[in-house]
């Protein structure tokens, strides 16, 4: 095929599961000579890598297929394409419709990409969007941007269908790496210099490969380099074994940061979320994990305005995050997907209610970050530096082992080093410090 030194133009919306996607991506095209630039003016093709998980995200992403069009119209030898979540349900809108289009590709059929961007050129639209209850690109290398920290998705879809979450519909059904090739490829990353791995995967504690589990995954990677940093996510509590915490506990580069999404602090909504765990349970779970490693941070998920919830099940969700403390909670607003079973209950809680929930959510949490992150001032802390900081060139950023953000001036560290920060003031998400001295 004719596509020597093309170049290609990825923007990628949603979780990191779609970050690790859109690296699967290029490498299939490295296959055929594309390779990345961060220039859209300057690229033979362009492909948006869509969320569909809440509205807003499908929104932005349809925004932005509108306005990178302005670069085929300027070249019409330039190929546009969308990929990922969004890319079934936006196959008959995009392309039959409206022609905004040349390839409409969904998150299992990237292997395709070559065959579907020749048909393209040929005049035809390429359109792939089936589902597989297999595809897991095992035997794909990732094209990774040089860096500290890489992605690597360990296991596609989710069973759990829990009845807000459309991930279910548009990315499939469970299915697991080979944790032999999980571990092969983390060698490959540990000798390629990358300091920290992340786990990916949208239930990825329900990870499977034949006898082997999560916690059997986790240790294996663990022990290839054990000055490599493990992270994981997400978890479902569901998953959350005995022998999954135990693990977390006894390895000491896995990150003692635990995401557990908790949605709600009401037994009636849990049910009705089909989350298959009672706020007792959670609580019980949560208990256990604190006491293994009472060094831990703790994150969450919730959403607000579910169908029916009342003031009274509000409520109960505040007291849960005064209850547990989180350091750190993902926060939404419900927003009804077509397809799942919450669409069929109607969204009865009104906008403003919605928003009005969310922000009282939103302060009571900021409010709890910032009172455990001032407890952080005047310690030391190790923090594996990611990057410049975005706000001063004279300071750096990195992360401690519980995933918390640190800016400090970066006097004689370097990225990819880990030292040692002494916290000197805090926010809710961000703790800023000073480096102390390396010894050595
Ligand atoms: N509305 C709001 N939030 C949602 N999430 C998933 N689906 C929806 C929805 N329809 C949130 C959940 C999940 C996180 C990844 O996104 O909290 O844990
Ligand atoms: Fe969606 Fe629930 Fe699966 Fe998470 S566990 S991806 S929220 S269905």
């Amino acid at each position: 095929m004719e596509t020597k030194s093309k170049k290609i133009y990825v923007e990628t919306y949603g979780c990191q599961m779609n970050m690790a996607d859109t690296e699967v991506v290029l490498g299939v095209l490295d296959g055929i000579g594309y390779k990345p630039t961060k220039d859209a003016a300057s690229a033979d093709l362009i492909l948006v890598n869509t969320c569909s998980v809440r509205d807003n995200a499908e929104l932005r992403a349809h925004k932005r297929v509108s306005e990178l069009k302005e670069h085929k119209r300027r070249n019409p030898e330039v190929l546009i394409g969308v990929l990922g979540c969004m890319a079934e349900r936006l196959r008959t809108t995009l392309v039959e419709k409206n022609n905004l289009v040349d390839l409409v590709v969904g998150p299992d059929e990237y292997r395709k990409l070559p065959k579907l961007i020749e048909d393209a050129y040929a005049g035809q639209r390429g359109i792939a969007v089936k589902l597989s209850r297999v595809e897991n690109y095992d035997d794909v290398t990732p094209l990774r941007t040089e860096g500290i920290s890489a992605w690597l998705s360990v296991m596609r879809g989710c069973d759990k269908f829990c009845t807000f979450c459309v991930v279910p519909f548009t990315r499939g059904r469970e299915r697991s790496r080979s944790l032999k090739s999980i571990v092969e490829e983390v060698r490959k990353l540990s000798a390629q210099g990358f300091k920290e791995v992340s786990l990916l995967g949208q239930n990825v504690n329900s990870y499977h490969d034949g006898e082997y589990d999560f916690a059997d995954l986790l240790k294996s990677v663990a022990e290839v380099d054990s000055t490599m940093r493990i992270r994981y996510t997400t978890s479902h509590p569901q998953d959350m074994s005995d022998k999954l915490i135990e693990t977390i506990a006894t390895h000491d580069n896995i990150c003692k940061y635990v995401h557990l999404p908790v949605q709600s602090g009401s037994n009636r909504i849990l049910k009705l979320m089909n989350r298959t765990y009672t706020i007792e349970r959670y609580l019980g779970l949560m208990e256990k994990v604190k006491r293994s490693m009472p060094d831990a941070s703790f994150s969450t998920d919730i959403i607000a305005g579910f169908p029916t919830e009342t003031g009274e099940d509000h409520q109960m969700t505040l007291d849960i995050l005064k209850q547990v403390k989180y350091d750190g909670a993902y926060m939404f607003k419900y927003s009804p997907r077509e397809n799942t079973k919450a669409w069929d209950m109607g969204d009865d809680v009104a906008e403003e209610l919605k928003v009005e929930r969310l922000n009282e959510i939103i302060e009571l949490q900021n409010g709890i970050a910032f009172d455990i992150n001032q407890l952080l001032i005047g310690k030391n802390v190790e923090v594996l530096i990611e990057r410049d900081s975005s706000r001063s060139a004279d300071d750096l950023m990195g992360r401690t082992d519980t995933n918390k953000k640190t800016v400090f001036p970066r006097g004689n560290a370097t990225v990819g080093e880990i030292r040692k920060v002494k916290i000197e003031r805090a926010n809710a998400q961000t703790l800023i410090g000073k480096l102390v001295p390396n010894m050595n």
